[in-house]
């Protein structure tokens, strides 16, 4: 039980003070002195007493990698700090701090008494407290599902679900999707830059040769794809997946170096296309076909599944899909995958137990489900009443909802317009469903925000490109281990076990434990 009759601490009991201050006129390299000297991750900067904005550590790094060769000693720090900093007052419980903190994404946050500055606190001196105070007194405070809790820091990308935004690096996911390669995409996760055209020739020329099957893992894959009643490609792609790793003896990235753990990371990426044909084509009682080293990472993956090789339209569509879904924050299965990593286990098992988390109807297995719906509705007229009736049975529209966006998926929008350009026509019906759905979920469910996630126009895209509904997922899962391949390595270059507490809640031990019956 609580204790409900202890004080609960205040931002007041944890804060660090003096705080470390400097005026909007006092250079960067004067802020980063000051940091330095004091160990201190901040500077609040004051004007005439009042906070007008603070400088992280954080963004001493960004400006050091971002704006290389500028002349830091003469640059005033107000052009380069955070201005409308947010500030709480001693008094705030450290839970609520914790959630501002976590929720908007901040590191440091000032504590103001009656318009003074008194203290400061830290993530780390929040997350310090939660640890060594008795869990119960904290886990009550973890949001069910650990929504909106930052779990780690990364380079890699973020959501930004109320404005509908996601990034990959400092790049806009749209954009990318619009302009760039898979490729080029793939090379900005893994080394953090868009390639120039030099590298990515030679990313191209590393990579191409890691996409074929090792040849002692080829006979065993007719066994795999006839296994079980039904064929789950997923499971059989991990099941493959799991033999190319004892194959390639991937170990614990613990006793390996960080260019063989990358390229386990690259050969990773680059085979899951192929395996996931072979064993699809298998259990249709065909031949595997070898990848085709002329072409690009998309095409090349629809040329597997069938042998031709796509037009331009279609390869283009799968493409834009598989950049559109090659990261997404923290989901289910990159946290999965981090999870595992911070243990020291190898990168296979990481992917493997990614595998499994996105093979949940919940994270991936909705663009098939989606269709489904389309199918069973049928009609126009049908719609209302479809849909009605399994919202208010308390079933859930596939396809529809977002954990993180509030508001329009994004990349459903894309999808819609790639969708509008390989048919318009045939979209039409789903336009249509969509608006109702939205709008029936609106008045059914008020406040809830659910919106057409990317599942629902990924399923119609891969349909209309010619794409098996038993390979919707695994078609995702060719593009999120991309992503999961780069949160490994990030994992990897900085690494602590992962390990938090639960929060007891069954009858309070220790009971004593009865005899067994005799
Ligand atoms: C994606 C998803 C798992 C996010 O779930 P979540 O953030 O945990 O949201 P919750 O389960 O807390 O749902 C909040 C409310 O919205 C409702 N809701 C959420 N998604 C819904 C959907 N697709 N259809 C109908 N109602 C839905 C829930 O029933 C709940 O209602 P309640 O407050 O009356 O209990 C959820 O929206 C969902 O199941 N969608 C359908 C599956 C899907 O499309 N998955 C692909 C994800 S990319």
């Amino acid at each position: 039980m609580a204790n409900t009759t202890t004080k609960a601490p205040s931002v007041e009991d944890i804060m660090s003070r003096p705080v470390v201050t400097a005026n909007p006129t006092n250079s960067v390299a004067t802020c980063a002195g000051l940091m330095n000297d004091a160990h201190v991750g901040s500077v609040v900067i004051l004007d005439n007493g009042k906070v007008v904005g603070i400088l992280t550590e954080r963004d001493l790094v960004g400006l050091a990698a971002t704006r290389y060769g500028s002349d830091w000693t003469r640059s005033p720090v107000k052009e380069w700090m955070h201005e409308e900093v947010d500030t709480i007052p001693p008094t705030t419980a450290i839970a609520d701090a914790f959630r501002t903190i976590s929720e908007r994404g901040y590191r440091h946050l000032p504590v103001e008494s009656d318009g003074v500055l008194v203290g400061i606190v830290t993530m780390r001196d929040l997350m310090r407290q939660a640890r060594i105070l008795p869990a119960d007194r904290y886990a009550g405070e973890v949001p069910k599902g650990l929504e909106g809790l930052a779990v780690a820091e990364t380079e890699i990308g973020d959501v930004r679900g109320q404005q509908g935004f996601f990034h990959y690096r400092q790049y806009s996911g749209v954009d990318l999707a619009e302009k760039r390669s898979f490729e080029d995409v793939w090379h900005l996760m893994f080394e953090g830059e868009l390639p120039t055209a030099t590298q990515a020739k030679a990313f191209r020329e590393e990579t191409v040769p890691l996409r074929g099957i090792p040849a002692a893992v080829k006979p065993l894959l007719g066994g795999i794809a006839k296994l079980g009643e039904d064929f789950v490609p997923l499971q059989a792609a991990k099941a493959a997946y799991s033999l190319v790793c004892s194959e390639l003896d991937f170990k614990t990235w613990l006793e390996i170096d960080r260019p063989e753990l990358r390229r386990q990371a690259l050969r990773t990426v680059a085979i899951f296309p192929t395996l996931v044909t072979a064993l699809y084509r298998l259990h249709q009682g065909l031949e595997p076909i070898e990848p085709n080293p002329e072409l690009g990472h998309a095409a090349n993956y629809l040329y597997m599944l069938s042998g031709e090789v796509p037009s331009p339209e279609r390869a283009r569509a799968i493409e834009q899909y598989l950049m559109l879904t090659i990261d997404h924050g923290l989901n289910a299965s990159t946290f999965s995958a981090r999870v595992i990593t911070s243990t020291g286990a190898d990168l296979g098992s990481a992917i493997t137990g990614a595998l499994g988390a996105l093979s949940g109807p919940l994270h991936g297995g909705a663009p098939s489900l989606a269709l489904k719906m389309l199918a069973e509705i049928g009609t126009r007229e049908n719609a209302d009443s479809w849909l009605r009736e399994r919202v208010l049975a308390g079933q859930r529209l596939m396809g529809f909802g977002h954990r993180v966006y509030k508001t329009d998926d994004p990349r459903s929008t894309l999808l819609r317009g790639v969708a509008e350009r390989l048919d318009g026509e045939r979209v039409e019906f789903a336009k249509f469903i969509e608006k109702r759905a939205v709008e029936i979920l609106e008045e059914l469910k008020p406040g809830r925000a659910l919106y057409p996630n990317v599942e629902f126009y990924a399923g119609i895209v891969m349909n209309m490109i010619g794409m098996p509904d038993t390979l919707f997922t695994p078609t995702f899962a060719c593009s999120r281990v991309v992503g999961w391949t780069a949160h490994i390595l990030e994992q990897a270059a900085d690494n602590r076990l992962i390990r938090p507490s639960g929060h007891y809640i069954g009858p309070e031990p220790p009971a004593p434990v009865p005899d067994p019956q005799t």
